[in-house]
């Protein structure tokens, strides 16, 4: 009973501060923030940080024009503006999208920075003052140079901190005056172990959950085909409910299926209940459909001439594609969310791209949970060692992710003006606005075959991506905008030395890799040559409390599981460690075990899948497993509650169950009663 109560009052926690200063350092321009070599000049930052030297005398300049007239205002409206190469800078200076020019002031009571800016500026000078009331939401530049106090523009210490103070809420920091410290003592302990059962003896490379929020999933195969399904409850002793004969959509004949071709992915729209838009990404033979017919990513754009690959490779080149197409669930149901059934019709073609070689193509496809907008995720297109440095060539769309707006469709001139590879349009802060160089369909580079990203469901700005390296490392990387995650040049942290480079070499010091916060050695696993990494999930579900908050990953060869624990909380720091994974006793489908062992024989690791409870699940060869409670495998778990069943809505609830002390008692008879059952 006391251990219900705790976890009423822990859940009750979680669900009220979910995000309590939760952030990844991340630059208000959403890139990565990177160590300076030598010190700024202008303002105090060191370590990491979101500002080069020429930023750092760009805000010199800004200051230096504003010409204050007092010294203690000066010394509050320079540590203001250095704000922005804080590494939180991103939380400090963004609403919804807009930059505000500054950020929000901590206004606490017994600390008051706000209160210490208005003292000591209320009467100084400044030109062109941040302070300007029209400011306060928009990043405009005033045109004049004006100058004023902040008695000019402010009635009273009240009115100004009622514009410009605040505390630190789910979205935002506010600004103390100092650079963001951490909290130190914030740390993820990493999971004694993952309980698994077995729902399914299917074979699926993808999951997704409905957009509708209910307990149903998609799941699709390689060969082509979607299944709508149920999930059972946890502890309900169920298998997964789905109709093998009766697929959502079967695109078989659409997709080419070969060991390394297929339907690498699928994605719903946001909107999906009203539009009934998905969208579906595989490979097709251009010989047997007649619509798979693209541009070749090998072309004279990027130095390469298709009729000279023969020599490393025997396949015809660009004889595969990768596509990406536009199906409707509309019609088939009374609202796209009843829809059982979709039609097979292509609704519009997305994306269409000739493959140079037959392997490390991705075909992840994701609509990011804050822009709405898809991300792709394409390998560097194979052949040993990105001989044509695809990976690196910003010109090239190998060895990338993608971003893209389908909600905005050009048209057909458009589209061949701008060069478009299908219907979508280039979402206006892609890297390329700031980039010339840098193909406009571009978010992130230098990737040899991103297998499987996800976005932190609790902290949308964590997007991490596993990415497959060939001989000797495999990595897990946090995506930034622009980032270069440095395939070809090196192999996770190790310098790569290619062998066959018709598209010549990228040097060491060319480039700024962002290295990976993750990942393992092939020699670590004595897996020389044959290991490749699937990426995850940070583990958000209330079913295996010790699991919550850590990253999970595993090889696709199986026997290995890993769990990244961020070291301390927002860091972008992670501590790995290989976890321990087990059957339950009570699993509803009964797990192969390895022989003279106690770890379930799942063959290949396929994938990882994420429910709308945020329950986690592998996408094995052989079948689908779920995490469940860690005491069903006897792993300890003291924040475990006993039991996470339907039979208890108030637990989802947890906040209301704390005033109702009768309505805990109910719960924990009807623990108590289910633990007869389990
Ligand atoms: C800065 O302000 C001082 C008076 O406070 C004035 O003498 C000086 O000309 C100003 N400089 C500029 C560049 O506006
Ligand atoms: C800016 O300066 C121009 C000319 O110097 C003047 O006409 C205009 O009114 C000023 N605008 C503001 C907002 O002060
Ligand atoms: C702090 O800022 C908030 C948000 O603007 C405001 O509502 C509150 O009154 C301020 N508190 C103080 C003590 O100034
Ligand atoms: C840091 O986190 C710990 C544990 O949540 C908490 O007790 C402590 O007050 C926090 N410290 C600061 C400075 O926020
Ligand atoms: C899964 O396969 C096992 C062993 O082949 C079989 O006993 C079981 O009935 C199957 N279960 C389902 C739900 O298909
Ligand atoms: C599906 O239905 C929605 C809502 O009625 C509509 O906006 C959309 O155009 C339809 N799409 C197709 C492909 O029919
Ligand atoms: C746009 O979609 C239509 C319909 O699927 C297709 O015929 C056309 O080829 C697509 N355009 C491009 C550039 O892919
Ligand atoms: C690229 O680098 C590799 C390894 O250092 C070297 O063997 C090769 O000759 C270089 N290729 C070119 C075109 O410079
Ligand atoms: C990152 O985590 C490691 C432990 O894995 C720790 O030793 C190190 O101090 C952390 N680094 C930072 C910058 O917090």
């Amino acid at each position: 009973m006391d251990k219900v109560l705790i976890f009423i009052q822990f859940s009750c926690l979680v669900l009220l501060f979910p995000f309590q200063s939760s952030s990844l350092p991340l630059c208000s321009d959403l890139r990565a923030p990177r160590i300076q070599k030598g010190h700024l000049t202008f303002c105090p930052y060191n370590g990491k940080m979101c500002c080069s030297s020429s930023q750092d005398q760009q805000l010199q300049k800004r200051f230096q024009a504003m010409n204050i007239s007092d010294s203690n205002c000066a010394s509050a409206v320079k540590s203001i503006l250095c704000a922005t190469c804080d590494q939180f800078s991103a939380k400090l200076f963004t609403i919804d999208t807009e930059l505000r020019p500054v950020p929000i002031l901590c206004n606490s009571t017994s600390n008051s920075f706000c209160s210490n800016v208005w003292k000591s500026c209320q009467n100084a000078l400044i030109s062109n003052s941040p302070f300007a009331p029209a400011l306060q939401s928009k990043a405009i530049v005033p045109r004049n140079a004006t100058l004023s106090k902040l008695t000019d523009l402010w009635q009273s210490e009240s009115e100004f901190c009622n514009a410009f103070g605040g505390v630190n809420d789910e979205n935002t920091l506010c600004f103390n005056g100092e650079q963001i410290s951490l909290n130190k003592t914030n740390t993820i302990p990493p999971p004694k172990g993952i309980c698994l059962e077995k729902i399914d003896n299917g074979s699926y490379l993808n999951m997704v959950p409905h957009p509708d929020g209910s307990n149903r999933v998609f799941l699709s195969n390689q060969a082509g085909k979607i299944w709508l399904a149920k999930i059972p409850d946890q502890d309900s002793g169920e298998v997964l409910n789905l109709d093998e004969l009766n697929p959502f959509v079967d695109l078989t004949e659409q997709v080419h299926l070969d060991s390394t071709f297929g339907m690498m992915g699928m994605a719903f729209h946001p909107d999906f209940e009203k539009n009934g838009r998905f969208f579906a990404s595989f490979n097709c033979d251009k010989e047997k459909s007649p619509g798979c017919l693209g541009r070749c990513a090998c072309n004279s754009d990027v130095d390469c001439d298709p009729s000279e690959l023969g020599s490393l490779d025997s396949e015809e080149h660009c004889k595969y594609h990768t596509v990406v197409v536009e199906y409707s669930a509309n019609g088939t149901g009374s609202s796209p969310s009843m829809a059982e059934k979709a039609r097979t019709e292509e609704v519009r073609r997305i994306f269409t791209m000739g493959l140079p070689f037959t392997a490390d193509h991705g075909g992840q496809i994701l609509f990011g949970p804050e822009d709405g907008y898809m991300y792709i995720m394409m390998g560097d297109g194979g052949s040993k060692g990105d001989p044509y440095n695809f990976a690196q060539n910003k010109k090239s769309l190998l060895g990338k992710i993608m971003r893209i707006d389908v909600d905005n469709i050009p048209s057909e001139e458009e589209i061949v003006k701008l060069g478009l590879w299908g219907n979508y349009s280039i979402p206006p802060n892609n890297p390329s606005s700031e980039d010339k160089q840098m193909e406009p369909e571009i978010w992130a580079y230098g990737l040899r075959n991103p297998w499987r990203c996800s976005f932190d469901s609790e902290r949308p700005s964590y997007f991490l991506c596993a990415d497959i390296g060939q001989d000797q490392y495999e990595e897990v990387n946090i995506i930034y905008k622009g980032g270069n995650y440095g395939w070809r040049v090196y192999e996770g942290p190790l310098p790569f030395k290619p062998q066959i480079t018709p598209g010549g070499n990228t040097s060491l010091n060319s480039i700024d890799p962002i290295f990976p916060v993750a990942g393992y050695s092939h020699a670590s696993i004595n897996k020389l040559g044959s290991a490749a990494i699937a990426g995850g999930y940070f583990y958000r579900a209330q079913t295996d409390p010790c699991t919550f908050g850590s990253y999970l990953y595993a090889d696709l060869y199986a026997g290995y599981m890993w769990s990244a624990s961020e070291t301390p909380e927002n860091s972008g720091n992670f501590t790995t460690s290989n976890t321990p994974f087990s059957c339950a006793m009570d699993s509803p489908i009964k797990c192969d075990m390895v022989p003279n062992s106690n770890i379930p024989a799942l063959q290949l690791v396929f994938s990882f899948g994420e429910d709308n409870k945020k329950d986690i699940y592998i996408l094995a060869q052989n079948g689908v497993y779920r995490v469940v409670r860690p005491s069903r495998c006897n792993y300890a778990c003291s924040k475990e509650v006993a039991s996470v069943n339907p039979h208890m809505p108030a637990l989802s609830q947890g906040c209301l169950v704390n005033s109702y002390p009768g309505l805990v008692l109910l719960v924990s008879a009807v623990l108590l009663s289910l633990k007869f059952f389990l």
